[in-house]
């Protein structure tokens, strides 16, 4: 595992951070968390170098806190950093941040959180944070050692992270960030600006939450004329890590194999290694996946759950890999289930309550309904 420097915080972390966010259950299709195998996993990761935890209070329906909390018992906590969020949505005043931050320890069964983040923020967001008194409780919780790090996660244009990065003295940013999202939301030019302040950069999406791990055809083609050999997941983290200003490298794995995978890959991936022709290998890729994907939804699912029940990111997902693999919806299993499950968005009643949650601020009801037509044409 390398450790990179976290910015002007000065320690070391190590450059594969995991996500706590896409833990599934025992079986493919299982809503409720496999909790065994989910402590087994972080444990598995932090056998293996990994010293940075990532989750939030509203992951996998509250619980991801909890099982985190599990896994770091037996000696584990004191092994590595743990960052967690404050969502806007919970919190009203003084008092909701107090119980909010309260509940959030006892369920990491820890006295402290290393990163406390305002959750997914922008310009809006910050405003309304800074409206009841999140700053002065963040620092006040610092004074009194329950969090060490005050800092934000950033959804929204660059002008708002911008705008927000300069208003405050914070100590760590976390952006969306891979090489298909150089000119979006925060951008090279967030990553840049950070680094110019010193403000350690932790990434998350780094694969746009798997997509790219899979390469599609012509994407392939491209990788594979390469005279160096590498799977689509290791030429992406490996061009993440490429950038000085990067600190942490999220992922969020699901079994063993990712894990296992992510750590190989973060033990010679650093900083400044890519060659002109890596370069501009991943601008190639970057044209060659912009041809052919229908949506940028990475799968965060914060549109859900739908007041009516459609399974928005699934079907998404179903669009982009049938547009991105070529392959025949007719077929799919995916589509099959969401069809059975009555979850389609023939059940759309254009609410736009999904638009409202949308961090990538997508034009969702048009968009469903236009993948309904081509996903269920005969
Ligand atoms: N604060 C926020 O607003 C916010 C928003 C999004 C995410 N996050 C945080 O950032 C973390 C990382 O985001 P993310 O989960 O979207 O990360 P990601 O790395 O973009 O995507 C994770 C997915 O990539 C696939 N994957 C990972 N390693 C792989 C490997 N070695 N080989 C093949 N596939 C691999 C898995 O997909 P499959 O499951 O398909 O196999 C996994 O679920 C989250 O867990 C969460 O903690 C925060």
């Amino acid at each position: 595992m390398k450790y990179r420097t976290m910015g002007k915080l000065g320690f070391q972390s190590s450059a594969f951070g995991l996500g706590c966010m896409r833990f599934n259950g025992a079986a493919s299709g299982d809503s409720v968390i496999d909790e065994q195998k989910a402590i087994s996993l972080i444990r598995r990761a932090i056998d293996g170098g990994v010293t940075y935890l990532d989750t939030a209070y509203v992951y996998l329906d509250k619980t991801s806190e909890i099982v985190l909390g599990k896994a770091l018992q037996d000696g584990y906590r004191d092994r590595v950093t743990i960052a967690t969020k404050m969502p806007m949505e919970y919190v009203h005043n003084r008092a909701e941040m107090e119980a909010l931050l309260e509940s959030e320890l006892k369920k990491l069964q820890t006295d402290h959180i290393d990163f406390y983040l305002m959750h997914g923020i922008n310009r809006e967001k910050w405003e309304y944070f800074k409206s009841i008194g999140a700053p002065e409780f963040f620092n006040d919780m610092r004074a009194a050692g329950k969090i060490r790090f005050r800092c934000f996660s950033f959804h929204g244009p660059y002008e708002d992270f911008e705008y927000i990065i300069n208003d405050w003295d914070w100590d760590m940013v976390q952006i969306q960030y891979n090489f298909m999202d150089i000119g979006n939301q925060a951008g090279t030019r967030g990553l840049e600006l950070a680094g110019r302040k010193g403000i350690p950069v932790v990434i998350m999406e780094g694969l746009l939450g798997g997509r790219l791990a899979k390469a599609p055809g012509n994407v392939q083609a491209l990788y594979d004329a390469f005279p160096v050999r590498r799977t689509p997941v290791e030429w992406a983290f490996r061009w993440l890590c490429n950038h000085p200003e990067v600190s942490v490298v999220l992922s969020g794995c699901n079994e063993a194999e990712q894990i296992d995978d992510n750590l190989r890959i973060f033990d010679s991936v650093e900083a400044g290694i890519m060659s002109e022709a890596e370069l501009k290998l991943m601008d190639d890729v970057r044209s060659a996946y912009f041809s052919r994907t229908r949506i940028g939804c990475t799968g965060c699912r914060y549109c859900m759950p739908c007041p009516n029940g459609v399974s928005i990111p699934d079907i998404f997902s179903v669009w982009n890999n049938v547009s991105l693999y070529e392959t025949d919806p007719r077929g799919n299993w995916d589509l099959r289930r969401i069809r059975e499950n009555s979850q389609g968005a023939d059940h759309c009643i254009g609410c736009g309550a999904c638009e409202a949650a949308c961090p990538q601020h997508l034009s969702i009801i048009d968009s469903l309904q236009q993948a309904w037509k081509e996903l269920t044409a005969e």
